[in-house]
């Protein structure tokens, strides 16, 4: 009987948790307050650096209204949201820990796929946004700041409590993929390489999406690697 309950309980952990998402694509098809992906991290986020890349498409017609804040990417602890990547008024942004973010003008998102690298190192507070790998231009932001770790990646909302509070007029509409993410700035050469698929450079060691282990909530898609 226990074992029969123990393999109950393996199964039903088995269903939850899942390792690694080589090849495939995350579809949220709606904007919605439930729909989400929780990344579980390789290692804690204490960061005085780190190289974030992903592709992204998205639904213009929802995500790129002109007064809509759509979250790209969000890591929050129990009281503040970390490391929040945005597209919201008409730029592309992010936020570490609370304070005014640093924004980008730069090209926004749209219904084919960009690569999307945002790099930051806290000694010189150097932060860039690599778009199909071209560069925007340098700001300096948050120098000195360390990113905490104890927190949670998601994918899709944007939590104002930890894993909760999530408002549908910021959730992400579309395509997600190769989520990676290194405890390091690496090269723009490097970089460069992650939009060709070629990849040369250290591996991803914070998220990997060919290794990382996930959980999907709510009406979000794991689509086949024929849609890659
Ligand atoms: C979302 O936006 C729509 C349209 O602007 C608005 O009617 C609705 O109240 C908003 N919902 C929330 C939860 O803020």
């Amino acid at each position: 009987m226990k074992a029969a309950l123990l393999l109950c309980v393996l199964l039903y952990l088995n269903s939850a948790v899942n390792g690694g998402l080589t090849g495939n694509t995350v579809f949220f098809p709606q904007a919605s307050a439930n729909s989400y992906v929780k990344l579980i991290p390789l290692k804690p986020l204490s960061l005085d650096a780190f190289t974030l890349c992903l592709r992204l498409s998205v639904d213009p017609d929802v995500v790129n209204q002109p007064k809509r804040e759509t979250i790209l990417f969000a890591y929050r602890t129990q009281n503040f949201d970390e490391l929040n990547v945005w597209q919201e008024k008409g730029k592309i942004s992010f936020y570490l820990s609370n304070s005014d973010g640093a924004l980008y003008s730069i090209p926004l998102l749209s219904v084919f796929r960009t690569n999307l690298c945002l790099t930051w190192e806290s000694s010189t507070g150097l932060a860039a946004f690599w778009v199909d790998g071209k560069r925007s231009t340098l700001q300096v932001y948050r120098q000195g700041h360390r990113v905490q770790s104890g927190g949670a990646v998601l994918l899709g909302q944007d939590p104002d409590s930890y894993l909760g509070d999530f408002d549908i007029n910021q959730s992400f509409v579309g395509e997600i993929t190769d989520v990676n993410m290194w405890d390091s700035v690496l090269t723009g050469s490097q970089i460069r390489h992650f939009n060709e698929k070629e990849w040369v450079g250290p591996t991803a060691n914070v998220l990997n999406w060919n290794t990382m282990q996930y959980e999907v909530k709510g009406n979000a898609i794991v689509a086949p690697e024929k849609y890659i």
